[in-house]
This record gives C-alpha cells, structure tokens and sequence, in this order.
C-alpha cells in the first residue's frame, strides 16, 4: 500500500520524504488554508519536493465549464499533479472529458459503493472514499474500503486505485491497510503516532543499558 501525506505543510512533507515511506501528498482547500501564502508558489515547492510522487490539487470552481478550466490549469502546474474533483453528479461530464484528454484525476468526497462504481467507469486514477466523515455519521468508514476492493477486483477496474482518505487515526490506517486500500492518505499526526512504539523504545534503552555494562572500549 503507498502512503500519501495529507497535508501542505511543505516542512512536514520534506521531513517525512527524507524518511523515504512517502508516495506522495494530497491537499485540500482546508489544509491550504492553514498554510496560508501564495498556493501557486506552494503547490510548485511540493510536486518539487515529492517528484517521484503523485501530489493532488483540488478544484476550487464549482461552475462546470469554470471547472474544466481550472482542473486543466492546475494539471499544468506540474507533471505530478493529479487534479481532485468532487464526487457531484454535475461534474460526470467534466470528468469524463477531462479523462479522455489524459488529466489524471483524483475523485475527492466519495461516500458510497455506487460513487465509486461511477468513478472507475469513467476510467479516473484515483477515488477518495472519506472514511473518517462517515464514521462522523455512524456509518462504518472502512467497510466501504472493503466493498470497494471486491468491486474493483470483481470488475477488474485496473485503471482506478482506491485511496482511503479522512484517516482520522492510527486504527484506521491499520484497518484501511488490512481492507487492501492501495493509498492510505495520512495526515502528520497519524503517521508521527504509527511510527512509534513504547516497546522498541524500552527495547533500546534496555540494550543501550547493558551494552554499557559490558565496557566494551572500542566496536568493531
Ligand atoms: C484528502 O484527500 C482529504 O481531503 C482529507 O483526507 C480529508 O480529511 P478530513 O475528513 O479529516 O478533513
């Protein structure tokens, strides 16, 4: 499973690029809006930053033909941008062209099996099932990975890759991971905690302890 890094924070994306477990970034509105500063120059810095990775870029028209435009602009800012499009059925026309054109596309919002069925029809790279805001409204976030994987493994969809988004906590990527996702888009704090465990740390402070006691002078 590739792992995104769902933030625009450009320090934290370098900080975990560096730790080579990164595929890429997603981005949204809201997360460009606690950067603040000139997007342009900052979507440019990050598809820099992650060049071996896919970076998505959200629409922010919500006009059609303003859509169309846009999507193409942004796919222009760099050759790693994947344009994010909202799951609404006005836009299945745009999308359609927009694929038929070659803009790789991720489909952001995605609540339902049947969204995604739509979506790997229209041939798009990825869909973005929010699995967090469905838990918000008690209905079970990572099951719909687990529909989706049948789906796209049923139908053999092979140009669509399912990339479990609104992972809220370490549980859920473990279980996004174990419900065959093909991207886990994680936000910092998710992934800072999943790296951690109070045994390997114990573990090195009790190696460290008695390799001290040992008074070995010089190794090797
Ligand atoms: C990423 O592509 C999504 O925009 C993001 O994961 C949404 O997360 P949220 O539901 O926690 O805002």
């Amino acid at each position: 499973m590739k792992i995104f890094l769902d933030t625009a924070n450009i320090e934290s994306i370098k900080h975990w690029n560096n730790t080579g477990i990164l595929d890429g970034v997603t981005t949204n509105p809201t997360l460009l809006k606690k950067e603040g500063g000139d997007v342009k120059n900052m979507i440019q810095e990050i598809c820099k930053v992650m060049s071996h990775g896919d970076v998505s870029v959200e629409v922010t028209e919500t006009e059609k033909d303003k859509v169309y435009k846009q999507a193409k602009e942004i796919a222009s800012i760099a050759n790693n941008v994947i344009v994010k499009i909202p799951c609404h059925k006005d836009y299945y026309a745009v999308i359609k062209k927009l694929v038929e054109e070659g803009i790789q596309l991720n489909i952001t919002l995605v609540f339902t099996l049947l969204q995604s069925l739509f979506m790997c029809k229209l041939g798009v790279k990825y869909i973005s099932p929010f699995i967090g805001r469905l838990d918000d409204i008690d209905s079970p976030g990572t099951e719909l990975i687990d529909k989706l994987r049948i789906m796209v493994d049923e139908y053999n969809f092979t140009k669509t890759h399912i990339l479990a988004a609104s992972i809220r906590h370490v549980k859920h990527f473990h279980e996004v991971l174990m419900a065959g996702a093909d991207v886990a888009t994680v936000p910092v704090a998710v992934l800072e905690k999943s790296v951690q465990h109070p045994l390997t740390d114990i573990g090195i402070e009790k190696f460290m302890e008695d390799w001290k006691k040992l008074g070995v002078k010089q190794f090797p």
